[in-house]
């Protein structure tokens, strides 16, 4: 598909794709993005594809007429791009691999590809294809440390790699529906992208005097108005929370789930926005991206062993793992005989800046001190809430 004259997307779309990293789920299938610049002078591949899509990638290069290729950008080490890399240089021996120092040493230790192979650039440097200028713009931790950006300067496209992207699997190169588009895409940032909430601001405030009129990422369809995903960053990189309270829960012998739905209708009654997940059925990648606004987690755990419920320390491990902006965090649940359920779940989430408001722990199926209990829980966080100015 040709995104300009003489611009081609010649990357794979994963329709059936449904877990990444065997971690993270992809309800919508994904796309391994790769772009073809064809200069007067010199032919640049930006990045390649998952190996499981090499194939893909090379009939497209054959229906584009790619004869020669003289650069393959690599912008990123990882191998949903760089893994077809090895196959494009066997069928392109004259290529060179041009990347940052960085991303060279990991593709030398990831996929053996010899150092000779290389050329490596440095941050703002530019190479000319003839009537096009590509500029390389290192962009850090979006996703791994040796991430880089193109810039194609005369079509104003920024080629960012991961940054911005989104898990979204469509013939249409370019976003038709950005309702859908930014639910995948909002998808894609808590999954990848929110633990480096910092560095990304970082890289927002770094390009933001490119003239940019098409942003190009390496999953899901190009952006031709890139207004529309800069401004969803922005936001979710802010440390703007929500009036909501994420709850992730797990009920044995509905102790629990009683104290769960008691607390959900007291959030809703003080105007509070509530988003309750039953762990043993959730969509882990829903609760991440819940997790991206929300000014407040609730974990809800019976005891199983003197520990929190395994479903809820995933869950709690998962959440630490990602840094969420939230600012409040407790724990309900109840216990049989004894155990350490709530301090297993708070050293698990030791990561988060939050404030921890008191637990509410019932023995057993819970009594009427315990959804006293619970109410007082959620007058805190109201109040809590009220302090930020979010109600
Ligand atoms: Fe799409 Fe970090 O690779």
């Amino acid at each position: 598909m040709q995104l300009r004259p003489n611009i081609y997307a010649v990357g794979a779309i994963d329709w059936d794709r449904r877990l990444f990293d065997e971690l993270i789920p992809l309800p919508d299938g994904t796309s391994y993005n790769s772009y073809l610049i064809k200069g007067s002078g010199k032919i640049a591949l930006l990045d390649t594809v998952d190996p499981t899509k090499t194939d893909v990638l090379i009939d497209n290069l054959v229906k584009a007429g790619t004869d020669r290729i003289d650069y393959i950008i690599a912008h990123h080490a990882e191998q949903d791009h760089s893994g077809s890399i090895p196959d494009i240089l066997m069928l392109y021996p004259d290529a060179k691999v041009v990347t940052n120092p960085k991303c060279k040493g990991m593709l030398v230790d990831l996929l053996q590809i010899s150092e000779d192979k290389f050329i490596t650039v440095e941050d703002g440097q530019t190479l000319s294809l003839g009537d096009k200028t590509l500029q390389f713009i290192y962009i850090p931790w979006v996703h791994w440390p040796e991430t880089m950006g193109t810039y194609l300067q005369e079509d104003k496209i920024f080629f960012p790699c991961d940054f911005f992207g989104s898990h979204l699997a469509t013939s249409s190169l370019f976003v038709e529906d950005e309702a859908l588009v930014y639910e995948s895409a909002k998808r894609y940032y808590a999954e990848i992208m929110m633990p480096f909430r910092t560095a990304i601001r970082n890289n927002l405030e770094k390009i933001k005097d490119l003239q940019i009129d098409i942003i190009a990422s390496s999953h899901g369809p190009v952006y031709d108005n890139p207004k529309f995903i800069i401004d969803a960053y922005k936001d979710w990189v802010s440390d703007n929370v929500k009036n909501e309270v994420v709850l992730p829960y797990i009920s044995m012998h509905d102790s629990t789930r009683r104290m769960v739905e008691h607390f959900v209708d007291a959030l809703i009654e003080r105007g509070i926005t509530v988003k309750q997940f039953n762990l043993s059925v959730t969509d882990i990648g829903k609760l991440a991206m819940s997790l991206v606004d929300a000014a407040t987690i609730v974990l809800g755990s019976p005891t199983v062993l003197k520990a929190a419920h395994p479903k809820v320390a995933y869950a709690a491990i998962l959440a630490n793992a990602l840094r969420p902006k939230t600012k409040f965090a407790s724990i309900i649940g109840s216990y049989g005989w004894g155990g350490k359920m709530v301090e297993h779940i708070a050293g698990l989430i030791s990561n988060l800046k939050v404030e921890i408001i008191e637990p509410v722990v019932a023995k057993g199926h819970p009594k009427d001190s315990d959804f006293t209990a619970i109410e007082k829980l959620a007058d805190k966080i109201l109040t809590k809430h009220k302090e930020l100015g979010i109600t």
